[in-house]
C-alpha cells in the first residue's frame, strides 16, 4: 500500500509550533472552552517522566513529575497548568544543557564540552490566584536554547463522583462480597492539569514516560506496554510498573487505570502484531466476549482506509462498572466504555472511539477550536466503517445515518433565528453540517479521491497537530491529481462557503420543456415564517449540480453535472423531453432541498405510485417527499403537489420513505388543528396507515429487521393519535389494570405509549385518575415519572374541561402540590396543540384578574403564561381573539408588554398561511377521501 510509510513512527520529535502558531490566533479568538488562558511560548516542554502513587481505596494521589523543557525566548518564569485542587508539595528546576550560545563557545575550545546538569535557583512558585496555573519564578532568566529539568511532587484526592481527571470508584465482588477499587483517567478536554502540572493545551504533543504504583494485587495499565517491574522502595506489598515511553502526544491522550478486573488477551491486525486487552470486572467479562471480533474488524476496515495500520503496539479496552461520563474515555491505546456501551449490540460506538485513535491521538487538533472539525470527520469515518462493516455482515442494528442528522439541520438552520441563543445547539448542528460536507465531497469527489486524501492528510500530520484547513488542502491536491476538481477551485473554497454560515441553501430548478433546457437558482433556506431575514441577498453556496435523468436513471454516477461557484443562476442543458423527470442532488449527496416546477414533480409523483418506484434508492424516495412537503410549509410549493408526494405510501414498506410522513402528520397537524380541516386531515392519517399497520401485525415477528420494528411502532403512535379505535381500546384496557390495582400510587404498571391516547380520547374519570397519581405522587419514587404523567395530562386532552380543571387546581386554587415549575411545564405543553392554547387563553380571559394577583410577583411564570397564552394561534379566529385581549388589558400586561405584540406580528403571518393553505389542503384531501373511500 502506497501510504503504508503511515505506520513508521517517528519518535520524540518535538513539534515546530512557532510558525503555525501565528495562523491559529484568529481561530482561537472565536471559541468557548476555551478562551481561557494561554501559556506564555517561552518555554515548550519536550518530553514528560511521569510517577504517578494512586491509593484508590483511601481517596488520595501523590507523585511526581519530571518535565524536560526547551527555552524559546529568555526566559524569566516557567508557567504549567495545575488545577485548583492539586497540591504541590515540592518543586526544583535542574539545567541540563546549556543555551545554544554557550554551546557554541565550548565548541569552538578544544577542551571537551561538559554538559553536566546544574541546578537552576527558583526565587519562588506559586498558584497563580483564581487561575489553574503554576509560576515558577528563576531567581536570573536562562537563555534561548537551553533544556530544563522542572522536578515537581505533588497530591491530590481521588473523586468518587466525576470521571474526569484520575478517579476512583468501586464494585462488589459477588464471591467475597468485598468492595473493589479501582483509579481511572479521563483527560479530555482540559483535565490533565488536575493529575500533574504540565503544559495541558493540544498544541503540545511529547513523548511520556509513565510509571504507577500498584499494590500486587492489582494490574495497572497505560498507554504504551509495560517495560519493567520494580519493588516499591517503601513498600513491601506495592510495586511500580513502568511503562514503555510513548510517541509524542498531547496531554489530553494519556490513560492510566489501576484495579483488579480480568481481562481476555488477542492478537489483531494483519500481522498479529498489535496486542489487544478486553477489560471488565470478573463477573462481567462473558457480557463482553464479542467485543475482540468487533475489534478486530473495525480496526480492519479503518486501517485500510487511512492506509495505515493501528498506530501503537497494543490496545486496551475497558468496560468500567460506575462510569458516569456521557462520552467514554478514549486515551491514546486505552478506551474505556460503560458495561452498557461495550456490551452494546452493533459496533458504533467502539468505532467511534476507535477513530479517534487516529484522529485525536496520532494527529491531533492544534487548538480545541479546530476539534469541532475533528468531530465531524471521525463521525464520518465512523459512519463510513459502520457501513462497510454491514456490507460484510447485516446483523448491525438499524441505523439511518445520516438521515436523521440531516433533517434535524434542515429544520435547525432554516429557522428564522436557529439555534436560539444555545451555544450547544450551535456547536451539534455546526459539526453535523460538516460531516454531511465530508459527505458531500466523497460523493463529488469519488470516493477513492476522497479516501486518497485522507491518507494523504494523515500521512502528513501524523504524530503532529492539524488545523481544519490541513484536511482540505490534502482533499485539494488529491483531487487535482485525480483530475476531479480544475484549477483554481480549492476543496477549501467549496468547504468554506457552506462552514462558515448558518445557513443552507435551496435550490430551484426550473425546466424550459421547449428547448429541454433549465434554469437552477439558488438562495438561503428558509422554512419559519415570515423569511424577512436580512443580508439574504449576501449569501451564495459552492452547490454540486448531480443530476439523475429519467431516461438513463444513473444513480452510480455521483459525478457533479456542474458546479453552481457561488452563482445565483444557472443555466443547464442538453435534458430529457417532457416525459421524463430530472432529479438534481439525489441521495441528499449536498444538504440542501430542491423544488422543481410543478410538471416535474407531477413526473416524479406518477412515476413513484408505479412498479419501476424502487428504481430511485429508497434514501431518494424520502429525499423527494421531505422536500416537497416541507417546500409547501415553507410556502414555495402547493400543498396538492406536495400532498400528491405521499400517494405512493400505499405501496411503500421502507422505513426511511416513511420517516418524513411521520414528521409530516405531527408538523401540518398541528398546524391545522384548530381548523375543520382537522378532521379530515386524521381520516387521511387513517386511511394512510391503517393498512398498513394491519399488514405489519400489532405483534413483533420473529426475524423481522428493526426498520419494521421501527415502522410498526411509529404507525402506532401516529394511528392512536389519529382516534384509530382498536389503538383507544387497547390503551384503555391496560390503563385499566392501574385504574383496578390496589394500591396505584406504589408504581406505574400502563406503559408510557399508551398513556397519552387515554388522556386525549379517554373518559374524564381516567384523566382524573391520573391527575390524583400526580397528585398523591410519592417522594420515594422518580420525578422523572411525575414529570410526564404531568406532562401528558397537560399536553393530550381533546377535552377543554380537562384543561381548565387542571388550570383551576394549579393556578386558581394553587394546589400545594404543583411547583412553579409545574406550572411552567403545563403552560408550555398547552401550547403544542389548538385546544390547548385556546383553553388556556379562555382561562386567561376569564380570570385575569386573579391570575395577575396570583403571578404578581413571579413575572416570569406571567410571562410565560402570556407567551403560551397568546403566541401560537394560526388563524383569524385567533387573531381576533388576541387583538380583543389587547385591546380590553391594553395597559394591564406590564412585563409581558413585548410578548404580546410579538404574537400578534406572528399570528398575522400564520393567518396568512392558514388563509393561503387551508383551502387547497382541504380540497386535495375531499378528493382523497372520496377516491379512498370508494375503494375500501
Ligand atoms: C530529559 O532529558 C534528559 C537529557 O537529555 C534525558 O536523559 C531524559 O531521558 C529526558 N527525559 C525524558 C522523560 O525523556
Ligand atoms: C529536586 O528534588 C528532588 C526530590 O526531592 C531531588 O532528588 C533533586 O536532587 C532535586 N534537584 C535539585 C536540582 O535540587
Ligand atoms: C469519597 O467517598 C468516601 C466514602 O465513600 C468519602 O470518605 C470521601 O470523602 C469521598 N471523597 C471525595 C473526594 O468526595
Ligand atoms: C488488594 O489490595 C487492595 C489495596 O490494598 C485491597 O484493598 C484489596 O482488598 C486487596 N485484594 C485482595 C483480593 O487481596
Ligand atoms: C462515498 O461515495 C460513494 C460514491 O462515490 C458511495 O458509494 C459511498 O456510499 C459513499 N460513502 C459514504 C460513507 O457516504
Ligand atoms: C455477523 O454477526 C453475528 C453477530 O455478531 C455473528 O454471529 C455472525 O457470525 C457474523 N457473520 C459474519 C459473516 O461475519
Amino acid at each position: 500500500m502506497m501510504w503504508r510509510f503511515c505506520a513508521v513512527l517517528i519518535f520524540g520529535v518535538l513539534v515546530s509550533v512557532n510558525g503555525r502558531l501565528k495562523r491559529s490566533i484568529d481561530l482561537i479568538a472565536a471559541h468557548g472552552l476555551i478562551t481561557q488562558e494561554k501559556l506564555p511560548y517561552d518555554t515548550m516542554p519536550s518530553s514528560y517522566h511521569l510517577s504517578l502513587h494512586p491509593f484508590p481505596a483511601d481517596g488520595y494521589f501523590e507523585g511526581t513529575v519530571k518535565i524536560n523543557v526547551t527555552v524559546q525566548h529568555k526566559a524569566h518564569q516557567i508557567v504549567l497548568h495545575v488545577h485548583p485542587d492539586l497540591l504541590i508539595l515540592h518543586c526544583n528546576v535542574t539545567q541540563l544543557m546549556p543555551p545554544d550560545d554557550e554551546i557554541k563557545r565550548t565548541n569552538n575550545s578544544d577542551a571537551e564540552p561538559d554538559y553536566s546538569p546544574t541546578p537552576v535557583n527558583v526565587e519562588s512558585s506559586r498558584k497563580v490566584k483564581s487561575k489553574p496555573l503554576f509560576n515558577i519564578i528563576l531567581q536570573s532568566p536562562v537563555k534561548t536554547g537551553a533544556v530544563l529539568e522542572v522536578f515537581i511532587r505533588f497530591t491530590g484526592r481521588l473523586f468518587n463522583d466525576t470521571s474526569e481527571g484520575l478517579f476512583r470508584s468501586s464494585y462488589v465482588d459477588p464471591l467475597t462480597k468485598k468492595t473493589k477499587w479501582f483509579a481511572a483517567t479521563h483527560m479530555r478536554p482540559n483535565m490533565a492539569r488536575s493529575v500533574f502540572p504540565c503544559y495541558d493545551e493540544p498544541v503540545y504533543r511529547v513523548p511520556m514516560v509513565v510509571s504507577v504504583a500498584r499494590h500486587k494485587n492489582m494490574t495497572s495499565i497505560s498507554n504504551m506496554p509495560l517495560e519493567s517491574t520494580t519493588q516499591h522502595e517503601l513498600r513491601e506489598e506495592w510495586v511500580w510498573d513502568t511503562f514503555q515511553r510513548t510517541p509524542p502526544m498531547p496531554t489530553f491522550a494519556l490513560g492510566i487505570i489501576v484495579s483488579e478486573f480480568s481481562y481476555m488477551t488477542f492478537n489483531i491486525s494483519d500481522d498479529d502484531d498489535v496486542h489487544l486487552r478486553v477489560w471488565a470486572r470478573p463477573d462481567f467479562i462473558t457480557a463482553v466476549e464479542n467485543v475482540p471480533e468487533k475489534v478486530e474488524k473495525s480496526l480492519g476496515v479503518l486501517e485500510e482506509f487511512w492506509g495505515c495500520p493501528f498506530p501503537l503496539p497494543k490496545l486496551d479496552i475497558l468496560a468500567l462498572p460506575n462510569y458516569q461520563s456521557t462520552r467514554p474515555a478514549d486515551s491514546w491505546g486505552v478506551i474505556i466504555f460503560k458495561e452498557s456501551e461495550l456490551s452494546a449490540r452493533g459496533s458504533w460506538h467502539l468505532t467511534h472511539e476507535l477513530v479517534y485513535q487516529w484522529l485525536g491521538a496520532l494527529a491531533s487538533p492544534f487548538w480545541w477550536s479546530d476539534a469541532h472539525i475533528n468531530h465531524a470527520l471521525v463521525r464520518y469515518v465512523t459512519a463510513y466503517t459502520t457501513m462497510k462493516l454491514k456490507e460484510m455482515n447485516e446483523t448491525e442494528p438499524f441505523n439511518n445515518w445520516p438521515m436523521t442528522m440531516l433533517y434535524s439541520i434542515y429544520y435547525e438552520f432554516s429557522k428564522r433565528y436557529p439555534h436560539g441563543k444555545s451555544t450547544a445547539i450551535k456547536q451539534d448542528s455546526t459539526s453535523a453540517k460538516t460531516e454531511l460536507i465530508f459527505r458531500m465531497l466523497n460523493y463529488t469527489l469519488g470516493e477513492k479521491t476522497f479516501i486518497h486524501g485522507m491518507q494523504r492528510f494523515m500521512s502528513d500530520r501524523q504524530f503532529k497537530t492539524f488545523f481544519g484547513d490541513d484536511i482540505w488542502m490534502s482533499l485539494t491536491e488529491q483531487a487535482r491529481f485525480d483530475e476531479k476538481l480544475p484549477q483554481p477551485i480549492t476543496v477549501n473554497e467549496i468547504a468554506a462557503s457552506w462552514i462558515t454560515k448558518d445557513r443552507l441553501p435551496v435550490v430551484t430548478v426550473t425546466r424550459n420543456y421547449k428547448d429541454n433546457t433549465a434554469s437552477l437558482s439558488q438562495r438561503v433556506y428558509l422554512r419559519e415564517r415570515p423569511h424577512d431575514v436580512p443580508d439574504q441577498e449576501k449569501f451564495l453556496w459552492w452547490i454540486p449540480v448531480v443530476l439523475i435523468r429519467q431516461d438513463t436513471m444513473h444513480f452510480g454516477n455521483t459525478t457533479p453535472y456542474t458546479w453552481m461557484r457561488k452563482e445565483r443562476e444557472v443555466q443547464i442543458e442538453n435534458l430529457p423531453g417532457k416525459d421524463s423527470f430530472i432529479i438534481v442532488n439525489p441521495e441528499e449527496i449536498g444538504p440542501f432541498p430542491v423544488n422543481y416546477d410543478p410538471h416535474n414533480w407531477g413526473l416524479l409523483a406518477k412515476y413513484l405510485c408505479s412498479e419501476n418506484r424502487t428504481k430511485i434508492p429508497v434514501t431518494t424516495r424520502a429525499k423527494l417527499l421531505h422536500d416537497a412537503w416541507n417546500l409547501a410549509y415553507a410556502g414555495d410549493l402547493s400543498f396538492a403537489t406536495a400532498l400528491n408526494m405521499t400517494l405512493f405510501l400505499k405501496h411503500e414498506r421502507e422505513y426511511l420513505a416513511w420517516d418524513p410522513v411521520f414528521t409530516l402528520i405531527d408538523h401540518i397537524g398541528r398546524h391545522i388543528d384548530s381548523s375543520s380541516v382537522h378532521k379530515k386531515f386524521q381520516t387521511y392519517v387513517r386511511i394512510l396507515l391503517t393498512p398498513l399497520y394491519e399488514e405489519l401485525g400489532n405483534e413483533p415477528k420473529e426475524g423481522e429487521s428493526d426498520g419494521i420494528a421501527h415502522l410498526r411502532s411509529s404507525s402506532k403512535v401516529f394511528l392512536c393519535q389519529a382516534g384509530y379505535k382498536p389503538c383507544i381500546e387497547e390503551a384503555q384496557e391496560a390503563f385499566k389494570k392501574w385504574m383496578e390495582s390496589p394500591d396505584p400510587d406504589e408504581g406505574n404498571p400502563v406503559a408510557n405509549q399508551y398513556i397519552c391516547p387515554v388522556f386525549k380520547w379517554g373518559t374524564l374519570r381516567e384523566w382524573e385518575f391520573g391527575l390524583e397519581r400526580v397528585i398523591k405522587f410519592p417522594a420515594s419514587r422518580k420525578p422523572s415519572e411525575r414529570t410526564y404523567l404531568l406532562k401528558t395530562l397537560a399536553g393530550c386532552p381533546n377535552d377543554a374541561n380537562k384543561i381548565e380543571k387542571l388550570l383551576n387546581i394549579t393556578v386558581l386554587e394553587q394546589n400545594g402540590n404543583f411547583t412553579d415549575n409545574d406550572i411552567y411545564l403545563i403552560f408550555s405543553m398547552l401550547t403544542g396543540g389548538a385546544n390547548g392554547y385556546t383553553s388556556l387563553f379562555n382561562f386567561l380571559r376569564k380570570n385575569w384578574d386573579t391570575i395577575k394577583i396570583r403571578f404578581e410577583e413571579k413575572p416570569h411564570l406571567w410571562n410565560s403564561l402570556i407567551t403560551s397564552a397568546t403566541t401560537v394561534f394560526k388563524t383569524q379566529e385567533g387573531l381576533d381573539l388576541v387583538s380583543e385581549l389587547y385591546v380590553e388589558r391594553q395597559t394591564e400586561f406590564g412585563t409581558a408588554d413585548f410578548v404580546i405584540e410579538k404574537a400578534l406580528r406572528n399570528i398575522k403571518e400564520e393567518t396568512k398561511w392558514s388563509n393561503d393553505n387551508l383551502p387547497v389542503i382541504e380540497k386535495w384531501l375531499d378528493q382523497y377521501i372520496i377516491m379512498n373511500d370508494k375503494s375500501v
